[in-house]
Parts: structure tokens; sequence; C-alpha cells
């Protein structure tokens, strides 16, 4: 008692906390080859049956994690034109980039993703960390300019690129860090895309890999984006590609609110740069 306080709200009973979750609903991303990676089991005939959830789960937080140059941001950013473009409101956090450089290229892949530059321009909505150092460096001031952003432009989505610049030189702070905003956007029901910048040295395409500092435990789901060089016989068979290319690869490292497809999958940046899943590599296998 006292300074240890019975914290009756935080109790609940099964029944209430059933009632209070949210359907299971996916949301298109824009992004070809992802959607169909989630999916929900019903059951038909008394078997189990899977059916695709046609995106990613509608309230989730998830770890997008990869070295430099994996394609992160292009895919967070092809997710928000995407929701821009079906009318929805989205809060891009940049970090890294100042908003008028990530304008500018959304600008254009708006254009090759046939989305209207008015739709782009009225439903994304810009906190820019990367000009604006108090927003970067005092967490809970974002959190407050979050929330107004959220409450003034009525928000479904929120995309920070990225999180590991929050806590830069701070690695300690890494957990609290992502804690904080995770529960902030599960209390204000966001859908969340997170990037993490995975530093090289740690073990590549582990959960290690989601920024390492156990960030993936805290979100709902991790994807993995990753760069492979062609290096052996075996490779240079597997991929169709001599030795020396690079190949690019991406996973669903876990997802706590629905069932997805695990394994490696071949991803593709195109000339335009708009990011594409393909084929995962036992597929790749049969086809050989
Ligand atoms: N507009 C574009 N057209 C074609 N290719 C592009 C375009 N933009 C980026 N790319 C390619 O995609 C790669 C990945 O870009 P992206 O910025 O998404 O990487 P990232 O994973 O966010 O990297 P970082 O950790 O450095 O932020 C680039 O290195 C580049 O080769
Ligand atoms: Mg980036």
């Amino acid at each position: 008692m006292g300074e240890h306080p019975v914290v009756e709200e935080s109790i609940s009973l099964f029944k209430e906390a059933g009632e209070r979750a949210p359907e299971l609903e996916g949301v298109p991303t824009g992004i070809e080859g992802l959607d169909d990676l989630f999916f929900t089991a019903v059951m038909k005939k008394g078997n189990p049956k899977k059916i695709s959830l046609g995106g990613i789960p509608r309230y989730a937080i998830f770890n997008l994690t990869g070295i430099a140059d994996t394609g992160k941001s292009l895919m967070v950013e092809q997710f928000a034109i995407t929701r821009a473009g079906a009318g929805e409101k989205v809060v891009f956090i940049t970090v890294e980039s100042p908003a008028p450089f990530v304008a500018a290229g959304m600008k254009e892949r708006a254009k090759i993703m046939g989305v209207p530059e008015e739709n782009v321009e009225e439903n994304i909505i810009f906190i820019d960390a990367a000009s604006y150092h108090v927003v970067r460096e005092d967490i809970l001031s974002l959190l407050n300019t979050l929330a107004h952003v959220i409450k003034t432009y009525k928000t479904q989505h929120v995309v920070v690129d990225s999180i590991t610049g929050l806590y830069e030189n701070r690695e300690m702070m890494a957990r609290q860090v992502v804690r904080q905003i995770f529960n902030f956007l599960k209390k204000w029901h966001q859908t969340g895309l997170l990037v993490s910048q995975k530093r090289s040295g740690h073990e590549a395409f582990s959960s290690e890999a989601a920024g390492g500092y156990a960030v993936a435990h805290i979100v709902d789901g991790t994807f993995v984006l990753f760069k492979e060089t062609i290096d052996s016989n075996y490779k240079e068979r597997m991929y169709g590609l001599p030795i020396g290319e690079m190949v690019r690869l991406f996973r669903i490292d876990g997802c706590r609110l629905c069932g997805h497809d695990a394994e490696t999958h071949l991803f593709e940046i195109t000339e335009g740069g708009l990011v594409r899943i393909g084929p995962s590599l036992a597929e790749l296998k049969k086809k050989k």
C-alpha cells in the first residue's frame, strides 16, 4: 500500500479482456507478395484451413530490421503511400532524413504506384525528428507531439524511420524507448511500422539482427531484410546467378497476432524503387 498501490485498473476477467480485443483484420500494404503471408485459421469440415488476411493485422506494431541499403525505408514509405491512397491518415516520423527529402522521394514513387498526389499530400503527416532535435532526443516531447497529431488528424497508422535514431549513443535506452512507443501506439489504436537499423556485427539473419537490443521481444513481430552475396557454386545453382551477384531476402520473424509464413523469400527493389516480395527459397528449389 502507500507507495506500492494495488492497481485496480490492471485487473480484468478473461471475459472482459476478450471483449475488448479487436477483430482480426488485414491492412493491405501495397507491397506485392506481402499481404498473403499473413493468415487466419477457420474450421472447415472439422479441419483448420488457412485463409489470407490480405494485409498486416490492424493494430499490429512491427519492427523492420536490416543493415544499410536493404530497403527498409522504401518498404515503410510504400506502406504509407498505399494507406494514404486509400484515404487513411498516416503519421510519418522521420528521424534520419529531413521531411522534405522523404516527401520528394515518396512523391515520385506515388506516381509510379498510381496514387494521386493530393492523397499523399493530404493524408501523410510528417513529424520531422531529423530537423528538430527536441523531438528526437526527448521521448516525452515526441509522444506529446504524436498525440497531438493523432488527435488532430485522426490518424490510423504510424511509421517511425528509424527508432534506432531515437536512442543513438544511448543504446541502454533502446528497450525503454521502444516499449514507450509500443504502449503509446497500442493505446491510440494505431498500426505501426518501426524501422530499426541493424549494425553489422550481429549475426546477420537472426532475431539478434532485430535491432540487437531485444527490440524483437517488445513488438508484435519483426520483418528481417537481408542481402546475400553469391559466393559458392551451391548458391550459384540455387539462385541461378553468377558468383559476385547479390540477392535480397526477406523473412517474417514472428507475429503474435495471427498466423504467418515463416520462410525466407526472395525480395526485389524495382528500378523505380518499389519493393516486391518473391517466391520462398523452398519454392525456388522446387522450380529448379
Ligand atoms: N527511387 C529509387 N529507385 C531505385 N532504387 C532505389 C530507389 N531508392 C532506393 N533505391 C535502392 O534501394 C536501396 C535500399 O534503399 P532504402 O533507402 O530503403 O534502404 P534502407 O534499408 O532504408 O537503408 P538505411 O539503413 O541506410 O536507411 C538503395 O540502396 C537503392 O539501391
Ligand atoms: Mg532507411
